[in-house]
């Protein structure tokens, strides 16, 4: 989860507008008595916060109250937090009703809003989440007579199984209530299921995907306050962003101020949720480059092929590897950035030589411009030297006289070169 940090949003929200027409759709029902559930999928970063958020602001200011609460990674030792969130968001500063139709429901909202507990029933066994959730359903009506609620309940994806419990129920019955129920997940967040599959089979799905290049650019230009973003940041955005609108507002920054880097926050949180053997996989894939053959990486990260096809399951698992053109790739350019990053410099040396001792390994005349930059990364000047010299009489035989002589002459100027220099893309 990100902080949100005041000032460092995109001022407007780009794109999403048919996402935010169908979210004001389900709110007008709502309100009209047709409650609705609809669950808001898509990758960390996407936007889901920001487009439900701008769809709440809306049913506010129609009139429609909103409730909201979310769930953590500790949700599991702390059941329930959503839900309880979310209804003292709602009844914080209101006192319980003498409502005949509510007045069974008190105990078991006491158990979340100990305002509303009725004398020593606080701390109450907790209510059975069939009886919890009618009872939400009855206060958010009770809460809006005529204009309908909204109910937000976001990063379900980190639900406990009471929350779930509860969801369940909500789904199943909130078209009986003036109620939206809008619940948000991430679709790439490893080690969890979502909301529960049950659950979104009954409820509408919204997917988001990441944004379209044009709608990047409206986006950069709305950041940087300008008409149009300068070709190069675009070009720039083109190639790390993956249109997620979090990479670029951490990119470029917002009204000139620096981003602050929050996606850097996700990637080493996954990376440190990994085991060894996946997280020395995802490193040489980094070290190795954009794409790289899983038997390759095998060899670099020294794994037998039963523990290279577990670490790869894990790695894909944690959203930062995917397969393309069979082989492994990063799922975006700057999660590669990332992990170079965070190596430190021996280790990232360590894996360097080991990657060009393993291309090395089909014979010492094996050629490959990679090699030369891998032993420079690797502390190892003259064999670095030696195989970008190969690479160059190689390139002059196969009769590239101009790529010959560039990579001669690089072999030649890189003798002196400092090792510990960030691997080549
Ligand atoms: N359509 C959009 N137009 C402009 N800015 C956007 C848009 N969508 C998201 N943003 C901005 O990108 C950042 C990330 O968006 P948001 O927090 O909504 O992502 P998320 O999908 O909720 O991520 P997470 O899974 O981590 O909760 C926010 O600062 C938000 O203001
Ligand atoms: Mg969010």
């Amino acid at each position: 989860v990100h902080a949100t940090i005041p000032g460092m949003r995109c001022p407007v929200v780009v794109g999403r507008d048919e996402e935010l027409a169908a979210l004001a759709e389900i709110f007008g029902r709502a309100a009209a008595g047709g409650g609705a559930c609809v669950v808001v999928t898509g990758e960390a970063g996407v936007g889901k916060t920001r487009l439900v958020t701008e769809a709440a602001d809306g049913a506010r200011e129609r009139g429609q109250v909103v409730l909201a609460g979310r769930s953590a990674p500790t949700d599991r030792f702390s059941p329930l937090r959503p839900l309880g969130e979310a209804l003292l968001d709602g009844l914080r500063d209101r006192r319980p009703p003498e409502d005949a139709i509510l007045a069974p429901y008190l105990p078991a909202l006491g158990t979340l809003v100990p305002h509303w507990a009725a004398g020593a029933a606080f701390p109450a066994v907790p209510a059975p989440p069939v009886v919890l959730a009618e009872a939400m359903l009855r206060v958010l009506r009770w809460l809006s007579p005529g204009c309908g609620a909204v109910l937000v309940l976001e990063d379900m994806h980190w639900a406990d199984r009471e929350t779930l419990a509860v969801l369940e129920y909500l789904a199943d019955h909130v078209a009986a209530f003036p109620v939206a129920l809008v619940l948000t997940a991430r679709s790439d967040e490893p080690g969890t299921s979502g909301p529960g599959s049950a659950l979104t089979r009954r409820a509408a799905r919204l997917h988001l995907a990441p944004l379209a290049d044009s709608e990047v650019a409206v986006m950069a230009a709305a950041c940087l306050g300008v008409d149009t973003a300068p070709a190069a940041i675009m070009a720039g955005l083109r190639r790390d962003a993956g249109g997620l609108p979090l990479l670029v507002e951490d990119l470029i920054g917002v009204a000139g101020r620096p981003g602050p880097m929050r996606y850097a926050g996700i990637i080493s949180g996954r990376l440190a949720g990994l085991d060894a053997a996946a997280r020395g996989l995802v490193e040489a894939t980094a070290v190795l480059g954009i794409e790289v053959d899983a038997g390759l990486l095998g060899q670099v990260s020294s794994l037998a092929p039963p523990a290279v096809a577990d670490a790869v399951t894990a790695a894909r698992a944690s959203g930062l590897l995917t397969p393309v053109n069979g082989r492994l790739a990063f799922r975006h350019a700057l999660i590669r950035e990332l992990v170079l990053a965070q190596l430190d410099h021996r280790r990232r040396a360590g894996l360097c030589r080991r990657a060009a001792e393993t291309l090395e390994a089909p014979g010492p005349g094996a050629i490959s411009e990679r090699l030369g930059e891998l032993w420079i990364q690797g502390g190892e000047p003259r064999r670095a030297v030696a195989a970008l010299r190969r690479a160059g009489r190689a390139a002059r035989a196969a009769g590239a006289a101009a790529a010959a002589e560039a990579l001669v002459r690089r072999g030649a100027g890189r003798g002196a070169a400092r090792p510990g220099r960030r691997c080549p893309a």
